[in-house]
């Protein structure tokens, strides 16, 4: 505790540097740590690209370092592109274009009186492999944040052992093959599953570079919390053999709000709160997820046709290559009897709010959290990336939901959204969801949480580095 309390200024105010990924579903958990950070005691520095960079006057405790880095050019909006792909290219782009900023703001910064007694370590997502190792380079101590599940991070470091095993890349006939090595895991639950050559590369260097990011580095820090993922943990810490400090989930101890990119419709709170209680289903797919027209407007019927109160998140570039978002004729005056439509919602709030009865997720990692911590039945449409292996734990570990898969068509919609708000085996998935959420709140628990007590670890680990 003295280590600790020496944090909050004592002889001197430690600082930690963090470099979130500027994407909303890793900037979100980045700055909830620092927040956790800055409320024991240390100075926060952010460096950031350009792109998506964060408004520092919603941060006033925190220095901010802005690296010019040439990435408007590289991160356009490219539609023709998959997401993934444009994404996963990116953050290739992120940390080549921010690598020689990053060395000379870094240095700059060390070269400041009494900095090196300061600066404690980097905290960096841990798909910025470079900018760690520009750090390292600097005699800078690094830990890696990775902001999806731990059961994703041990599927990342078991890839060239399912390459090796000619699980990857996926053959069309083995989609549905149980990886036995990664139980609930189907064939087509992995990240590298595409038949395209140069996508499944790229995605294998992805995963590859984020685990040579935590192996390089002094610890590493997942969003997750024991209770939720014991054994997924355990192999992580074992496969690692590094301080792994599980300190999730994050939304809860240090609110996110204020490093939305998009403005947050709050008058959806206030409809929320005209409603019956657990009866809205509530329906978002992150930052990133996009779909066809076809799929939208099936999407829209199934909703109407289940005649259940809904709130929508419909972001203006949800539609692949179209510029706005529009919903089939007819479908208003469904919305403006029973529905509210928004483009970007508090989604923290929205499901901690007692209206919400069910959430109709893409499953990224942290609206699969913010589901848990709401206690609300989840229905997972998972797009790329980690969404179907979140999906699955969600469906078949947790047993608080369901994942709708393959085409997508109204009837199958509105037959899913029944089962999870209006029927018994939904009841069930409620019962579960509420006691997945006692878990989480039991998590972060003042003394004896574990993710608690992980981040009394954190903080001393952090105090115990130095330059
Ligand atoms: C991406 C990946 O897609 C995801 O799978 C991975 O785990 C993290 O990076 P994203 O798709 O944006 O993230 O999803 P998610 O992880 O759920 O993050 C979205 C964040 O945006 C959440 O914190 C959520 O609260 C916030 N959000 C979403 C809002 O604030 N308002 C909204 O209307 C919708």
């Amino acid at each position: 505790q003295a280590e600790v309390n020496a944090a909050t200024g004592g002889l001197r105010r430690r600082r930690v540097l963090v470099f979130p990924l500027p994407y909303q579903g890793h900037i979100n958990p980045m700055f909830q740590l620092a927040g956790l950070l800055h409320a024991r005691g240390f100075a926060i520095t952010v460096f950031h690209a350009h792109f998506n960079a964060p408004d520092p006057s919603r941060h006033p405790a925190y220095d901010f370092v802005p690296l010019p880095d040439g990435m408007s050019a590289a991160c356009t909006d490219d539609t023709a592109e998959p997401a993934v792909i444009a994404t996963i290219k990116n953050i290739f782009a992120v940390n080549s274009s921010c690598e020689a900023s990053f060395r000379e703001r870094l240095a700059a910064l060390l070269d400041a009186p009494g900095a090196r007694d300061d600066v404690a370590c980097l905290i960096a997502d841990a798909h910025l492999l470079t900018l760690v190792d520009v750090a390292r380079q600097q005699g800078v101590p690094t830990l890696a944040l990775r902001t999806g599940s731990a059961a994703c991070f041990r599927g990342f470091m078991a890839n060239p052992m399912l390459c090796d095993k000619g699980y990857l890349p996926a053959q069309e006939s083995q989609l549905d093959t149980p990886v036995r090595e990664l139980p609930p895991y189907r064939v087509r639950d992995l990240m590298a599953i595409s038949r395209n050559r140069e996508e499944h590369d790229l995605t294998c260097k992805l995963l590859s570079r984020a685990v040579e990011a935590a192996r390089t580095s002094t610890g590493f820090i997942l969003n997750t919390f024991d209770a939720l993922e014991a054994d997924e943990l355990a192999t992580v810490r074992q496969d690692l053999g590094l301080p792994v400090f599980a300190v999730g989930p994050l939304h809860r101890i240090s609110p996110a709000a204020s490093s939305s990119i998009l403005p947050q419709d709050r008058a959806c709170l206030e409809w929320l709160d005209a409603q019956a209680p657990a009866s809205v289903l509530y329906v978002s797919f992150g930052s990133l997820a996009n779909m066809s027209g076809a799929d939208l407007a099936e999407m829209a019927w199934g909703i109407a046709n289940a005649g259940q109160p809904f709130l929508w998140v419909l972001r203006s570039d949800l539609v692949r290559g179209a510029a706005r978002v529009t919903l089939p004729d007819g479908f208003d005056a469904v919305a403006s009897e029973r529905g509210m439509v928004v483009e970007w919602a508090p989604q923290e709030e929205v499901l901690a709010h007692g209206a919400v009865g069910g959430f109709w997720t893409h499953g990224g990692w942290n609206s699969t959290l913010e589901g848990v911590c709401g206690g609300v039945p989840m229905l997972c449409r998972p797009y790329f990336g980690d969404q179907m292996g979140n999906a699955r734990y969600v469906e078949l570990v947790w047993r608080t939901g369901l994942a709708l898969e393959g085409e997508l068509e109204r009837g199958k919609v509105e037959e899913a959204i029944r089962r999870l708000m209006r029927s018994e085996e939904g009841d069930r998935m409620r019962e579960r969801a509420q006691e997945l959420k006692s878990r989480a709140a039991e998590a972060i628990t003042d003394d004896a949480g574990s993710s608690f007590l992980s981040i009394d670890k954190l903080v001393n680990h952090i105090l115990s580095l130095s330059l």
